[in-house]
Parts: C-alpha cells; sequence; structure tokens
C-alpha cells in the first residue's frame, strides 16, 4: 500500500495551479446523460471522476479521457442504455446516485444501489427520493436498491425542501431539466458548484433560473448539440493550499481563481492573521508568524464549508488560545481529531464541537488517512510538523486531490510517495 513521507518545516514559496472542481465535475457527468455529444474541459483527474466515467461508461454512453488536455468528450447515442448503477460503483463514490435524476428524467425508470454510510456519517438519501417523489416519480427501495419510475414521465412541481443538500439540490434539478412543465425548487443549496451545473444545463437547452435560494426550472423539450464547457476551479483545493501556505509559506501565488467565491475564507483567513492579498482573479499568501484564534461553525455555501474543517483545524493549532471549530453538517467528521492529537495538537472534542488550544508544535508521526479531507489535512499537519510524518492510507486522497506531491514539490515541499 502506498504511503506519503513528508520531511515537515520547509518553506513553501512559489505558483500553486488549481485543478478544476471535483464537485462540479460529478453532477455535470451526471448531467451528460441528458445531452447527446458534450466536451468538458478543466477535468480534475482524480479517482472519483474515473469511478463516475466508469459508471456512465457501464449505463452506455461513450466516454473519452484526454488526459493530457483536462478534457472529457461524451457521446450517448441512446443504444442499450442500462438505467442502472450496481453496487461496486456507487458503494466508493456517494455521487454515483446522481445519475438517479437524470435516468429518470430521460428514460423514465432508473435502479440505482443505495449509497450506504461512509466515514464521515451515514449520509442518507431520503432528500434526494422526497424531491422526486415530488416531481411524480414512484419509488421503493429492494435489496439495497432504490428503484424508481416515471411512466408518463416527471411533472413540474413546487418542492420545499426541509433541509439544504447539495446532492439532493443537484439531483432534483437534474430530475426537473426535462420534467413536463415548471418546477420551483425552495431552500435549495447555491454551492458554486451547482451554479456550474446550472451554467451547463442552460447551455444544454435548459431554463433554470436561480434567485437565492429559489430556483425555477422550465421542463427543456429541446437539447442541444456538441455543447462544450469549462469546469470551474476548485475552491476546496484552493482553500486547502491557502491554508498550506499559512502554515509554510513564504510567499504562494494562486492565479486564475475567481476570489469572489471564496471571499468568506479570504475573510476568516485574515482574521486569523494570514498576511493576504487578493485581487479578482489571484490571491498572494505571505510569511504569516501571528495567527490568532477564531472560532467558526460549518454550515451550507456561503458560510464556512465542510470540506475544509479538518485543514482550518491545523491551522489553528499554530494559533494563540483557544480555536472552537463546530461540525453542523456530518456527524462523525472529527476522525482527523486522533492523529492530530498524536502528532502534539491539544484537541478535545465536545458534543458537534472542537476545541482547539494553541499553539501547539507538531512533530512527526506515523499517521492514519480516514477520508478525503482529513487525509489532506494530515498532510497539512506534516509540513508543519518537525522531523518525518508518514501518511498511511492515501487512497483518500487520490479520490479528490490531483497532483497533490507535484504541486507542493514545485514550490519546495520536501514529500514524496511510496
Ligand atoms: C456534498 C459534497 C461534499 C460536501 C457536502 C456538504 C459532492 C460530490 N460532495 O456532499 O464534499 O461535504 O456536499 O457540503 O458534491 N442529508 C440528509 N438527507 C439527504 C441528503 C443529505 O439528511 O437525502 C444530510 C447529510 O447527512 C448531511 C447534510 O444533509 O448532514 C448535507 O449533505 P449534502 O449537502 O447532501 O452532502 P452531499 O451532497 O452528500
Amino acid at each position: 500500500m502506498q504511503k506519503l513521507l513528508i520531511n515537515g518545516k520547509k518553506e513553501l514559496s512559489g505558483k500553486i495551479s488549481i485543478s478544476g472542481s471535483k464537485n462540479a465535475t460529478l453532477p455535470i457527468l451526471a448531467a451528460t446523460i441528458l445531452s447527446d455529444q458534450v466536451k468538458l474541459k478543466n477535468i480534475p483527474l482524480v479517482k472519483d471522476i474515473f469511478t463516475m466515467v466508469e459508471l456512465l461508461k457501464f449505463i452506455g454512453l461513450k466516454v473519452n479521457v484526454l488526459k493530457k488536455k483536462n478534457i472529457i468528450i461524451i457521446q450517448n447515442l441512446d443504444k442499450n442504455i442500462k438505467t442502472l448503477a450496481p453496487y461496486r460503483l456507487v458503494k466508493t463514490m456517494r455521487a454515483g446516485v446522481l445519475v438517479l435524476g437524470s435516468l429518470l428524467t430521460k428514460y423514465k425508470k432508473a435502479k440505482i444501489s443505495l449509497p450506504g454510510g461512509c466515514a464521515i456519517g451515514t449520509r442518507p438519501v431520503n432528500l434526494h427520493l422526497f424531491a422526486l417523489k415530488k416531481l411524480g416519480a414512484k419509488i421503493k427501495i429492494k435489496n439495497g436498491y432504490i428503484i424508481a419510475e416515471a411512466k408518463n414521465g416527471l411533472k413540474g412541481a413546487n418542492i420545499t425542501f426541509p433541509s439544504i443538500s447539495v446532492g439532493a439540490t443537484e439531483n432534483a434539478i437534474l430530475a426537473a431539466f426535462s420534467a413536463n412543465g415548471k418546477t420551483v425548487l425552495r431552500n435549495c443549496a447555491i454551492e458554486p458548484e451547482i451554479k456550474d451545473l446550472i451554467k451547463f444545463l442552460n447551455l444544454l437547452g435548459g431554463k433554470i433560473k436561480t434567485q437565492g435560494r429559489k430556483f425555477e426550472i422550465y421542463g427543456c423539450t429541446k437539447v442541444k448539440k456538441n455543447i462544450s464547457h469549462e469546469v470551474i476551479f476548485d475552491r476546496i483545493e484552493l482553500g486547502t493550499y491557502m491554508i498550506a501556505a499559512a502554515l509554510v509559506g513564504k510567499k504562494i501565488t494562486f492565479n486564475k481563481i475567481n476570489s469572489r467565491v471564496i471571499q468568506n475564507e479570504i475573510n476568516i483567513l485574515k482574521k486569523m492573521g494570514v498576511k493576504l492579498k487578493s485581487h479578482k482573479s489571484s490571491i498572494e499568501i505571505l510569511k504569516s508568524d501571528n495567527i490568532k484564534k477564531i472560532n467558526i461553525s460549518t454550515k451550507p455555501y456561503p458560510n464556512f464549508p465542510t470540506d475544509l474543517q479538518a485543514q482550518l483545524m491545523v491551522l489553528m493549532t499554530r494559533a494563540h488560545g483557544t480555536s472552537k471549530i463546530k461540525e453542523s453538517i456530518f456527524e462523525n467528521r472529527f476522525m482527523h481529531v486522533p492523529e492530530l492529537k498524536r502528532m502534539g495538537a491539544n484537541i478535545e472534542i465536545k458534543n458537534k464541537t472542537a476545541i482547539i488550544k494553541g499553539p501547539s508544535k507538531l512533530s512527526g508521526a506515523e499517521v492514519m488517512a480516514t477520508d478525503l479531507r482529513a487525509s489532506v489535512s494530515l498532510v497539512l499537519a506534516g509540513l508543519v510538523a518537525e522531523n518525518r510524518t508518514i501518511i498511511n492510507r492515501i487512497y483518500h486522497l487520490d479520490r479528490g486531490y490531483e497532483f497533490l506531491e507535484k504541486k507542493l514539490k514545485n514550490c519546495k515541499a520536501r514529500i514524496k510517495r511510496i
């Protein structure tokens, strides 16, 4: 099994290029079922994307990945389509459940494996099914599968989500895309990745309008051919490397991004004393010695993302005083805490809140990665720790971070995979 070795305390400088967003690409790939031929640019070549590609091929789409160009070309010739997402392809990558909305609206039926729980929580799909039922789908659960049918097609409806879910909003948008008539979705998730999905669907001929958390979708009757879409940058990857820069950077620059998308994170880092210059499409982080404590709660966009909680916690170990971070989205997302403590962090968990007393001097240790973002927090801890850190089970990292070692090595980090 592969491991990462990091010799910490090395000051980093240079430029880090940010890949396309994994979480925007996944629903857009699910949406290609609705098209005939599309070209997607700026695709991150990470494991989750390849799993989704496998799923689309299984369903019957033709997929051509141009690795050197980060481009995927997809054709749906509408021949030999299987309206099935098997367990083996959904169990490792929950976003597989997103093909449900597309298959159901286009082919009037779908059988999708229930994704089940994962390291960070139980992760139910009740909100996805709630929206699809409102659109007229008949749904039953049998042998671990969601079996959905809409014999006469889906019908537009008024749907108010009882709570905010990224995946459920995406599945509902996909299902409403070619439902008959108008759908109004309320209390939607408004993550930039959802906005990117809507941009893609509107290119495809959709009529989707957004106003805050209210989305209006007019059923599309004619899909446009041969469209091309460039996926937005990965704001979570950017946030991760911004925190790395705050921890050990001398001068690190990020270009070709849109700083407005992560304005909240920029403000939080500035409040923590990080020396940061932000422009419209670039950010520069300078050596930041005096990190201040802060209290944060994870919440849906535009608030602080749960996907950056573990990484920010590493920065909090460097802060003077006691910081708190409350995890309000997932019930089991503090798996990195015992590992950070083994590296010398002073962290206590009380209910949903981690209390971090700083500053702590971290020292290298052999640690175990448990999920995608927890893994990368251990990389950040390894970069700032004294001596050597060995990270096990790094396949989690490969699910979501493109060229991680290469990007860090370019900035002079001492990191290698064995
Ligand atoms: C997406 C992201 C993930 C991120 C999360 C929250 C992708 C591929 N993944 O995951 O990286 O951490 O948003 O920003 O984009 N819930 C229910 N019932 C449902 C659906 C969700 O109770 O049917 C709950 C979840 O358990 C969780 C909360 O709602 O507590 C938010 O989850 P959701 O926004 O759906 O996350 P995902 O779409 O799975």
